[in-house]
């Protein structure tokens, strides 16, 4: 069985270095880079757009996990994928026709991901499962870095599983919000693909040791 992926969050980075930062975690065996997008709207958070993904896309090659946590999301869509995201995620909450923005991510050859806050039931990705390459199971409610993972998630995640082998055996399971080396083991055990790590890592006094401990 493979090891889970690592998607670590540069919410947590220096923002007056992101590009060094980048770069340092693919050195410490990052498997993507999973960057939040936030617009103040959707989230009561602002962090960066399309034009600093743009400017970073040169630091490294690993891929731009993007989560977009803006609204009304079909607006920018288009300045993601051009600035060189490779997987998009949006909320379902974010758009009025969730069919229509994925086939709009999956236009620009991009791989399309649905995120599900806490609250939100599977059932709200279940209709788009067989059009998606990702959900991304929020263990956080979404804003903020440095969050406590909420437990029930776990359940949550092995319920998408049972209904992701019957649909769609090629869509992947990310978990984003509180993932440490002590709850991920149980995100494993449930078939979790790839995890986000944001505070973890960049806490960690080694990105490398904090990485290779989720790698399980
Ligand atoms: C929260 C973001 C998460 C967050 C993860 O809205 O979507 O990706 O940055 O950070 P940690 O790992 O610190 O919870
Ligand atoms: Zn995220």
């Amino acid at each position: 069985m493979s090891s889970i992926k690592i998607s670590p969050s540069i919410l947590s980075a220096d923002f007056s270095k992101l590009g060094n930062e980048i770069k340092d975690l693919e050195k410490a065996g990052a498997d993507l880079i999973h960057i939040d997008v936030m617009d103040g709207h959707f989230v009561p958070n602002i962090t960066i757009g399309p034009d600093v993904i743009y400017q970073l896309r040169k630091y490294t090659s690993l891929p731009f996990d993007v989560h977009l946590m803006i609204s009304p999301v079909d607006n920018f869509i288009k300045n993601f994928a051009e600035a060189g995201a490779d997987i998009i995620t949006i909320h379902p909450e974010a758009t009025n026709d969730l069919v229509s923005s994925i086939k709009k991510i999956k236009s620009y050859n991009k791989k399309a991901g649905v995120s599900l806050n806490p609250k939100t039931s599977v059932n709200k990705a279940l209709s788009v499962l067989n059009l998606i390459d990702l959900v991304l199971v929020m263990s956080v409610n979404p804003g903020f870095g440095g969050q406590k993972f909420i437990p029930s998630v776990i359940k949550k995640a092995k319920k998408l599983k049972e209904l992701i082998n019957k649909i769609n055996p090629n869509c992947l399971i990310e978990v984003d919000g509180g993932v440490n080396d002590k709850n991920i083991q149980a995100l494993k055990n449930v078939g979790v693909d790839i995890v986000v790590a944001g505070s973890y890592v960049f806490n960690h006094d080694s990105k490398e040791e904090a990485i290779k401990s989720l790698q399980i």
